[in-house]
């Protein structure tokens, strides 16, 4: 009997580790058999800081993630986040010996293409194929098998800076767990939530996570842009904590409980003061002033990135946002003030099994880590070149 095609995912985020087992179906649902999130402290913006205490969140999730599921994967599909990711073109050539395209070839042109300027002290993270052309001729999509002569392809190469890379395989190591594969957080997490038919049409994605954003842009169905800027929702705790003069905790409490971006509310919220036991009151109006300010930061942020990306018109499916900074109350009505967009909450599709656990927008990346670790998952029936590659970089790897 064929093995079932078992996926361990982890995400390594800000503020929680969350790792899924899941099986890859052919038709492409996703069955999350286990799913556990575990908080962190130790990583900041998305890196790691705390060597240790970052590996024992590690090893609690994918243990409990690995009991749900009655499994003992330790082999994984692993999210990279952090501002050092970037995404750089590439292109190459290749002369066919042959006269026939085999998958080597292919391997060969996108290997060429990705390493063609990368700094030494950078690593690739992940190469997506976003143009081919056989012998002059493009749009072919499957061409292992053609006669040619030539091969030419046009790769986005995301790379992160090889220390944070070689300390993030570090932690995981410590946990027990063999990263196998890298997926950029940002692009996991739009391939969690967002649809074929959003992608063509043009979208607009946010993670907005504890300590980063990432920012995709899809149309024509690919992927045209990736960046991660290094704010998220600690940092609006973090004013609140130093305005108001309330310890991080409370900062978080009334964030959660009272934040909302332009509601101009009025009245006050009781807190105890950082220091002794006394009661302070806290005017709705100031809190709101100090989270409208690091929004509108963190927004512009957001627009310098949108900015590098040529827009003949705006993203046809509008924005879609995921991760836990995005349950900002007035958030999404905010930005579609602002931009002139539809802004939703995204939250993970495809989804069988305990798929109630997962379908909430914090756990887009690691369901979109999963979703393409389904792809290197050896034993997939229906393989396409793009699975193909896919295998070749992770034998590269191991
Ligand atoms: N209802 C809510 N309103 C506002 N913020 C929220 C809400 N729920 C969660 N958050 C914030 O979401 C952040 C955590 O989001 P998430 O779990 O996506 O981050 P992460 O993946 O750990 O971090 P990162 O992706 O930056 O590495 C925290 O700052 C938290 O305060
Ligand atoms: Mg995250």
């Amino acid at each position: 009997m064929a093995k079932r095609p078992l996926i361990l995912a982890v995400d390594v985020g800000t503020t929680k580790v969350s790792a899924l087992v899941g099986e890859a179906r052919p038709d492409g649902e996703l069955v999350v058999l286990g799913v556990a999130a575990t908080p962190v402290v130790g990583m900041r913006r998305g890196l790691v800081f705390e060597v240790e205490r970052v590996a024992l969140a590690i090893r609690d999730a994918v243990n409990r993630a690995n009991s749900m599921a009655g499994t003992e994967l330790s082999h994984a599909a692993v999210a990279v986040n952090g501002d050092h990711l970037t995404l750089t073109a590439g292109q190459a050539r290749l002369g066919l010996k042959t006269g026939t395209v085999r998958k080597e070839d292919m391997a060969q042109v996108m290997k060429r293409a990705a390493h063609g300027r990368l700094d030494p002290e950078r690593e690739v993270v992940e190469v997506l194929s976003h143009g081919l052309a056989v012998d002059g001729f493009r749009g072919v999509s499957d061409p292992v098998g053609m006669i040619a002569r030539e091969l030419e392809m046009d790769v986005w190469v995301v790379s992160g800076v090889s220390t944070v890379l070689r300390n993030l395989r570090r932690v995981l190591t410590m946990a027990g767990v063999t990263p196998v594969m890298w997926v950029p957080a940002p692009r996991a997490s739009a391939d969690g939530v967002l649809s074929e038919d959003e992608k063509k049409v043009g979208v607009v994605h946010l993670d907005v996570g504890g300590g980063t954003t990432g920012v995709t842009v899809y149309r024509a169905g690919q992927m045209q842009y990736l960046g991660v800027i290094p704010i998220g929702g600690e940092s609006i705790t973090s004013d609140l904590s130093v305005g108001l003069g309330v310890v991080s905790t409370q900062a978080e409490r009334l964030k959660l409980e009272y934040a909302a971006v332009g509601s101009e509310r009025e009245g006050t919220v009781e807190v105890r003061a950082v220091s002794g036991q006394s009661v302070k009151l806290i005017p709705v109006k100031e809190l709101e002033d100090i989270v409208s300010a690091r929004v509108d930061e963190w927004t512009q942020f957001v627009e310098q990135h949108l900015s590098r990306v040529e827009w003949a018109k705006g993203p046809g499916a509008g924005v879609v946002m995921t991760g836990g900074g995005s349950l900002l109350k007035g958030l999404g009505s905010y930005l579609e003030q602002r931009w002139g967009w539809p802004v939703r909450l995204g939250v993970p599709i495809g989804l069988g099994g305990l798929s109630d656990l997962s379908r909430s927008p914090g756990y887009a990346v690691v369901v979109g880590v999963a979703r393409n670790g389904r792809q290197a998952a050896l034993d997939v029936p229906t393989e396409s070149w793009v699975r193909r590659l896919i295998q070749f970089w992770l034998n590269l790897w191991n």
